[in-house]
């Protein structure tokens, strides 16, 4: 699916400078294919504005170690009322940030004047077309009073005075008082401390009169520099938010690439409706920030929108690689395909709304971005593998069979990794419609066969009271999609519920398993049984020769639920346990969701409470050939 990458580039050999080069260089590269890719990755520096990413390029938060004349480039910070450091107290106004460097030890005051409380409100603008779970909704404020929003974000934090920092630098203090005898607050007497966490503190209090607000911040051993922060008031609403909870789910990943998923935005799943259709018509809200989880110098303020926003080292998905779907269980939600990562590397990938999703910065309301928990994930293996062509190309590919397939047109749920050929550069781009070619012409057959079958005729003459020929379909749809793509893993996975396919074929680096290895699994016995020497769907050993993969078996219950729902006249059956079951389909874990035990499109988001009340159908052990591709 994805091209090969930008590690990753096509060399024509004849192309290089000079023979004795040439075959140097050959043979350093075949000696050290690793040496080759990274080399092959500095090569292209120049021409890839995304480039950068490969370099370790210091974030601002590794910037300087102190301060001094730097002025970061906020969004939203208006450069009028970006004041000088000092104890004088410095005024607010509504929805704009007052955004400073603060050095460790140093405390600013700020104040909100009661003119501005009782100025007029923002125009009230459209918003999300529908609130989302667990948004924050407004109190009511006391009579006579409004209710004022206080933000405050981190966008830099000190950097650590050593490559390896024990942890993070101490937190902002906030200090909110009321009261026109504490003008400055710097305690929690007499004022509100507001808790500061992950560069994010906020505060709604119902006001009338002037509020004041002191940030201190705390030296802390170890690190050097200056906080910068965004602090914010408003009477319309929190400029900055950062909600707690995980927005989003990641679904599977191949060597490079990862899909991932916002919650459903609403509980609608009926298209007439209204709030259904603006969520699917208009632009995506969501954006995601992903970021590898080996640099600690984010966290501290991984809650703050500003921190993230500026953080060098983050993949920003938003403008690009997302868009909404009805994937799972139909009901909008965002997907997001993050790109350009490293093979068996963990990583974060952060929801946010940038400012109120159509706008930010200074003088929008919410114009300060809301931040979620992230989601926690890793890429499957893969180190680059170079080949040598028949036509002398050299081409470099991650060493891992397994690519990511979805957005599919027939196969609608499926998004997971496939067996793929990542040395076929033709097959990588149309992977996903092959297999889905594959499954749409099976269906064909199917669909003939059902229409022979009495399904629309008054309910006494249907062949179940409880099951239709629309049911009998959309289970067929399921079963055929999970069985004919294969959902694939790493190779060196040693979990015991995959089952290796395909032992009869060589590796894609050419590595022939049941000759070369010593590997039981490559015995003689193992490599001609069918169900592991060749794979269930024999398109996948003709046409995209994979070599050896494990695949996550698709969960039982899409084999009971076409029984059941389809007319005997077709004759479905499954394997019975102990004879074959157990080479074709899975089981569920039953707890968590992730880590799949099993491969299911109705178990998608939901878990195992989808899958529940298994067992307690008799099944019917005929097999229908016609349409049971390779049952065991
Ligand atoms: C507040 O709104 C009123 C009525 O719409 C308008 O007359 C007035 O000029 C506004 N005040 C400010 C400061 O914008
Ligand atoms: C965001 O704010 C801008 C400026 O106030 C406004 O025009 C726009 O309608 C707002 N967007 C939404 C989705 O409310
Ligand atoms: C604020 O409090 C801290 C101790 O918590 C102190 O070091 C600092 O000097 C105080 N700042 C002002 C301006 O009072
Ligand atoms: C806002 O005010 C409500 C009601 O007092 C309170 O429950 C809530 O915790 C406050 N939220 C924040 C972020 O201060
Ligand atoms: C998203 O879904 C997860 C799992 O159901 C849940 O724990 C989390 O609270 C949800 N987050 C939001 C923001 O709704
Ligand atoms: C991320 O998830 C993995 C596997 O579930 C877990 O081992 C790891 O501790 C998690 N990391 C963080 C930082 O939550
Ligand atoms: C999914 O397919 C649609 C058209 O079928 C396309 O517009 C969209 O960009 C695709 N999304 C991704 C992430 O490839
Ligand atoms: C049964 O009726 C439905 C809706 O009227 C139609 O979509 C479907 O194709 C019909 N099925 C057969 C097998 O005739
Ligand atoms: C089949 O049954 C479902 C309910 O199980 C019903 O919604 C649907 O309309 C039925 N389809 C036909 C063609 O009768
Ligand atoms: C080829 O790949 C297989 C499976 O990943 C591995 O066992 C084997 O050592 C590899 N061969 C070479 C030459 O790297
Ligand atoms: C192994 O591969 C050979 C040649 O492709 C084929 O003839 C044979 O049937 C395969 N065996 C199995 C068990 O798939
Ligand atoms: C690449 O895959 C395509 C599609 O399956 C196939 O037609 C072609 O022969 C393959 N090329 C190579 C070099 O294996």
């Amino acid at each position: 699916m994805r091209p090969l990458g930008y590690a990753c580039s096509k060399l024509r050999a004849s192309a290089l400078p000079s023979v004795p080069f040439l075959l140097t260089s050959i043979l350093s590269i075949l000696l050290h294919p690793h040496y080759a890719c990274a080399a092959n990755a500095d090569t292209i520096t120049h021409e890839d504005h995304n480039h950068p990413r490969l370099e370790n390029l210091p974030g601002l938060l590794g910037f300087g170690s102190d301060g001094g004349s730097y002025e970061p480039d906020f969004i939203g910070a208006d450069r009028s009322i970006i004041g000088r450091a000092g104890n004088d107290v410095q005024v607010l106004a509504n929805n704009a940030p007052g955004s400073l460097n603060i050095n460790q030890g140093d405390t600013n005051f700020w104040t909100f004047p009661s003119k501005a409380l009782s100025g007029n409100f923002s125009a009230q603008t459209p918003g999300l077309p529908s609130p989302l779970q667990g948004q924050y909704s407004p109190p009511t404020p006391v009579d006579g009073e409004r209710i004022l929003y206080i933000s405050l974000t981190t966008c830099i934090q000190p950097s650590p005075k050593s490559a390896k920092p024990n942890g993070a630098p101490d937190q902002l203090k906030l200090y909110v008082s009321t009261s026109s005898t504490n003008q400055k607050p710097n305690s929690s007497d007499g004022a509100v401390a507001v808790p500061v966490d992950g560069g994010f503190g906020w505060l709604n209090i119902s006001v009338k009169s002037d509020v004041f607000i002191g940030i201190f911040a705390p030296f802390s051993a170890g690190f050097s520099g200056f906080y910068n922060y965004q602090l914010t008031a408003s009477i319309d609403g929190f400029y900055a938010s950062y909600y707690n909870e995980r927005n989003g789910f990641f679904i599977d990943s191949d060597t490079n690439s990862a899909l991932l998923y916002t919650n459903d935005t609403t509980s609608e799943n009926n298209s007439s409706s209204s709030v259904f259709n603006s969520w699917m018509s208009e632009p995506p809200v969501f954006s995601m920030f992903v970021y590898n989880q080996d640099d600690p110098r984010i966290l501290g303020i991984q809650n703050s929108y500003c921190a993230l926003k500026n953080w060098a080292p983050v993949q920003s998905l938003g403008a690009t690689g997302t868009s909404m779907t009805l994937i799972g269980d139909g009901r909008p939600k965002q997907q997001f395909h993050a790109t350009n990562l490293n093979g068996s590397s963990s990583y974060y990938g952060t929801t946010v709304i940038t400012g109120n999703s159509t706008a930010l910065g200074n003088g929008v309301v919410n114009g300060g971005g809301t931040v979620w928990n992230p989601v926690n994930f890793t890429t499957k293996s893969g180190d680059f593998f170079v080949y040598l062509d028949s036509s002398l190309f050299l081409t470099c590919f991650p060493d891992n069979n397994c690519a990511l397939v979805f957005n599919l047109t027939f196969c609608t749920s499926v998004a997971y990794a496939a067996p793929s050929n990542p040395k076929n550069a033709t097959l990588s781009p149309m992977l996903g419609a092959k297999y889905d070619e594959y499954a749409a012409s099976m269906y064909t057959n199917f669909s003939r066969s059902l229409a022979q079958i009495p399904c629309n005729t008054t309910s006494s003459a249907q062949y179940s009271l409880a099951r239709n020929c629309t049911d009998c379909d959309a289970a067929y749809r399921q079963w055929l999609c999970a069985v004919s793509i294969p959902r694939c893993e790493d190779f060196s996975s040693n979990a015991s519920y995959l089952q290796p396919r395909a032992l009869n074929q060589t590796f894609i680096n050419g590595t022939n398993g049941s000759t070369s290895s010593s590997n039981p699994l490559f015995s003689y016995t193992n490599v001609s049984r069918s169900y592991y020497g060749g794979s269930r769907n024999p398109m996948i050993d003709t046409d995209i020769q994979p070599g050896p993969y494990k695949e996550i078996l698709p969960c039982k219950d899409l084999c009971y639920d076409l029984v059941r729902s389809c007319p005997a006249a077709l004759q479905f059956g499954c394997p019975l346990e102990g004879h074959g079951m157990n080479y074709s389909y899975g089981n569920p874990s039953g707890l968590e969701w992730y880590p799949p035990t099993c491969n299911s499109p109705l178990g998608w988001a939901g878990g195992a409470a989808v899958l529940r009340g298994m067992g307690s159908l008799a099944v019917s052990m005929a097999f229908a050939t016609a349409f049971v591709i390779v049952m065991i």
